[in-house]
């Protein structure tokens, strides 16, 4: 464990080193238990830094094993070593000089997935955020650029492959059996950039030719045998070389392009220097073990990991303050890609329901904090939805600001400006401002300021006047560590659609400025006057969901479901499809809670149905429109005093009266909907598939029997069927005998295959209800169960903290203290995993007083035995915040 534990990092202490890192030459000899890693490193004092300033170089549970000062064993009194630093004196105070460090390290003991560590057999390497300490004494920040030199040793029949950053400069045989390789990276990165993958390995092999017709190798190495499953991903690299060309001009700048799938990692992916590790669930597909989903997050995520080239590793951050800088960016430029390559309003509605479950909980609890924090205590624990996704939608606004062109000039700028540095988010936003001759001075708020913003909008038009006077107000709730907010620049998109479905053309438009269609907001009040409104229009608010808050506005059903019908943005009509569903699922909640008859008026569903069965919409639009918000969503419009098990007994009579109301369209969806030909993931045949999939859960539903979902399982052939139809057997039927054998047939017929496997410990732990407790403790004893694996422990444990609300928020607490007891023995071997499992509790204060009394006290007791600084940070603040 690392001892500076407790110790806060602040940004506004951000100074850069007193020594520069001029090269960097690692030479590795792999050993499972001692691999020796030599870094020679040259530096030089930084101009007009004190003569008498020591080295200080981080480590991480690190022994020195040997110190030389220019080839020459350093005197002892000029060092001191201790398992996290190196502290070194007497340097000269001008020349530069040449450190070589000798440190032995035990891969095969390194169960934290940090640093250097073996995964089935492979060496591979883990170094975001502060891994790379663990292999030698370091500059370990991200503002210590430097070329790197790699040579690799290792025994050669074990480990064929010897796999590093950069290009590949040769290799050769040694003694005894061994052999060696060398790469060189070129571009000067930090060290988290770093990477080594060296064992047995099979790969994909294509090629890429870049604008400028240059050729790039490209390699993805899995495990043999699995090479099949590979293609997809190759297929998705490609693409995304492309579109980053033609609509980033981005061109790759290495020979070679390497992607490694792991099977022990604690992230998605890594965005290392021409030498990308994944984890394998990113990896590998094929239609009999890989669900629409899976193949939509592959290619998300190969095209993430290779933006970072551009941004996160050609032009990097600062320091971690910053994270932001490269993954929100990161995210949106993925975010679009898919756009490009799926359905854009589909693709938007996902991101906002994915915001709105994940990043909304996270900015209204105890661990809310900017999208660039100004402190942290643990850097792992802001890799958060608030980083990536806000950060990402803070992006987005920027270019609904300044609109697409300057947005693209702006973007050159970033690139040609800052292209091999280590840039902050002034030099980002800067680079708009410069481009654009905007003023985004207020609108950086957006990276200081945590919470979600609540806008509040009444309409009244003036039927003589013809105009629509808007009052807008805009508060931004308190956080941790900030209790008064200022007013922010909010980008809010809106339209006015009048009765026959048109939209309003404004002649005028007073008290606020506004460029296209989007209205700027930037006081806490506005009073705007639209002038020129022939009749009273139903309000689209946030058109795109053009900025991240939530929207207060009384909006009748008969404007929603205007709306639903005319709006030219399908983003809209989804949105006030779900408007119109909200109060009915809200108010059977409440009657559950309060022990009630739930009454259902089932009027607001026309709408809902309409858009299902409407030929002329995309079929996996009309399937958004049929998935209804989830618990969670409902718990958080509730806001408080929550009982899962109301909600979600509430839900499940507005499902049914839906399923009821609806069951001819259903009926013909399941028939018409099918497959044509054989499978392909593309977007337009998994938009069929959702459709069906969801009319087939609302037939079980009206019909309550097992039936279909079992026919569907034995008719499907692949696995977005199987999971789905199994899904809807173990959900709804847990203890019928059709149940029990689909459960053991998919096991059977998995039983190599660790992730699918996954996708059964999944669908189990969230099955309803308060058995799903004693379920999941029995699964943990299952022998594909593996607590080491972080994708098992995910799939079984995380599953049923983070997505089985009414399983894990048992009414005697008996989910909370089996979570507290998971935490701390995890915390033991992984810490990053453990802290990530505990924010699942980032809600507790929610619930209503007797859940949250058990909740807070399985915290307390994590509290009191947690030994690292990750879980530590996490269980403080939530209990504190
Ligand atoms: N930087 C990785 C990404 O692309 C995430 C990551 C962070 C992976 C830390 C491992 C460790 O998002
Ligand atoms: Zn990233």
């Amino acid at each position: 464990m690392r001892t500076d534990t407790g110790r806060i990092i602040h940004l506004a202490d951000y100074r850069p080193t007193d020594f520069v890192l001029e090269r960097v030459d690692l030479t590795f000899e792999l050993d499972p238990e001692a691999t020796k890693v030599e870094a020679r490193l040259i530096f030089h004092r930084r101009d007009g830094v004190d003569p008498a300033a020591p080295l200080v170089l981080d480590g991480d549970e690190l022994t020195l094993s040997g110190l030389l000062f220019d080839q020459m064993e350093m005197a002892p009194e000029r060092y001191t070593a201790t398992p996290d630093a190196l502290v070194v004196r007497d340097l000269p105070e001008t020349s530069p000089f040449e450190l070589t460090i000798t440190t032995i390290i035990n891969p095969q003991a390194n169960s934290q997935l940090m640093g250097l560590y073996r995964s089935s057999g492979i060496y591979c390497t883990q170094c975001e955020a502060e891994g790379f300490r663990r292999i030698t004494y370091f500059p370990d920040r991200p503002d210590v650029l430097a070329p790197y030199t790699i040579t690799i040793i290792a025994d050669k029949a074990a480990n064929p492959l010897l796999l590093s950053n950069g290009n590949y400069l040769g290799g050769g045989n040694f003694d005894e059996g061994r052999h060696f390789a060398a790469w060189f990276d070129p571009h000067p990165k930090p060290a988290y950039l770093f990477a080594l993958v060296a064992g047995d390995l099979g790969v994909v092999e294509d090629k890429f030719t870049t604008m400028s017709g240059r050729e790039v190798a490209l390699k993805i190495y899995v495990e043999h045998g699995k090479e099949s499953r590979a293609a997809y991903a190759m297929d998705a690299l490609k693409r995304s070389m492309k579109w980053d060309e033609e609509v980033f001009g981005r061109e790759y700048d290495l020979d070679i392009f390497m992607i490694v799938a792991v099977s022990d990692f604690n992230m998605g992916a890594m965005e290392n220097k021409g030498l990308n590790v994944f984890n394998d669930k990113y990896v590998l597909a094929d239609p009999e073990t890989a669900t629409d989903a899976d193949y939509a997050n592959i290619e998300a995520i190969i095209a993430h990991e290779y933006f970072h080239n551009w941004t996160g590793n050609r032009i990097t951050c600062r320091d971690w303050f910053q994270l932001c800088l490269k993954e929100g960016l990161t995210v949106f430029r993925d975010h679009e890609f898919s756009a490009d390559q799926r359905s854009r309003p589909v693709k938007r509605i996902a991101e906002v329901r994915h915001l709105r479950s994940e990043q909304f909980p996270e900015d209204a609890g105890p661990l809310a904090h900017p999208v660039r924090p100004d402190k942290y205590r643990e850097i792992n624990n802001f890799y958060t939805t608030t980083v990536y996704e806000k950060g990402s939608e803070v992006t987005r606004m920027i270019a609904t600001i300044l609109g697409r062109d300057r947005f693209k000039k702006g973007m050159d700028l970033y690139f040609e400006r800052h292209d091999g540095e280590a840039a902050t988010v002034e030099d980002f936003v800067r680079c708009f401002e410069d481009a654009s001759g905007r003023d985004l001075g207020q609108f950086s708020l957006w990276y200081n300021q945590a919470g979600t913003p609540h806008v509040t909008v009444t309409a009244d038009y003036d039927a003589a006047a013809k105009t629509l006077t808007l009052e807008i107000g805009q508060t931004v709730p308190p956080t941790p560590g900030q209790a008064h907010k200022k007013p922010m620049h909010i980008p809010l998109d809106l339209a006015l659609v009048l009765e026959d479905g048109t939209i309003a053309v404004p002649a005028s438009v007073d008290g606020a400025e506004m460029t296209g269609s989007v209205l700027h907001l930037k006081e806490a009040r506005h009073t705007v006057t639209f002038t020129g409104i022939p009749s009273r229009p139903a309000l689209s608010l946030n058109r795109s969901f053009s900025a991240p808050i939530v929207v207060r506005y009384d909006q009748k059903p008969a404007d929603l479901a205007l709306i639903a019908r005319h709006e030219t943005d399908l983003f809209s009509r989804w949105q006030a499809i779900t408007d119109l569903a909200l109060p009915a699922l809200k108010d059977a909640a409440l009657a559950a809670r309060k022990g009630e008859a739930i009454q259902i008026d089932v009027t607001f569903a026309d709408a809902l149905l309409a858009v299902a069965a409407d030929p002329a919409l995309e079929p996996a639009f009309r399937a958004q429109a049929l998935a209804l918000p989830s618990e969670a969503d409902i718990a958080r419009e509730l806001g408080g005093d929550n009982d899962p098990d109301a909600i979600h007994a509430g839900r499940e009579a507005v499902l049914t009266a839906i399923a009821r109301a609806g069951a001819d369209a259903f009926r013909t969806l399941c028939d018409t909907m099918t497959a044509e030909g054989a499978y392909s993931p593309d977007a337009a045949s998994a938009g069929r598939r959702a459709l069906r999939n969801a009319a087939l859960l609302y037939r079980t539903i009206a019909e309550d029997t097992p039936a279909l979902a079992a026919e569907a399982f034995a008719k499907a052939d692949n696995m977005t069927d199987l999971a789905q139809a199994l899904t809807v057997l173990a959900h709804r039927f847990p203890e019928a005998p059709e149940t029990h054998a689909a459960l053991s047939a998919f096991e059977a017929r998995f039983a190599e295959n660790a992730l699918v496997i996954d996708k059964w410990f999944q669908i189990q732990a969230t099955i309803p209800g308060e058995g799903a407790l004693a379920r999941v403790m029995r699964l943990k004893e299952n022998r594909h169960f593996n607590e080491n694996n972080p994708n098992r422990v995910r799939s079984l444990v995380g599953a049923f903290v983070f997505s089985n609300p009414t399983g894990f928020n048992r009414a005697d607490g008996a989910g909370y203290r089996f979570l507290a007891e998971e935490i701390l023995r995890i915390d033991a071997k992984n810490p990053q995993l453990a802290a990530r499992l505990l924010t699942s509790m980032r809600s507790w204060r929610q619930l209503e007083p007797g859940r949250a009394e058990l909740a807070r006290a399985a915290l307390v007791r994590v509290e009191r035995e947690v030994l690292s600084n990750d879980v530590r940070d996490i269980v403080d603040r939530t209990l504190k915040g």
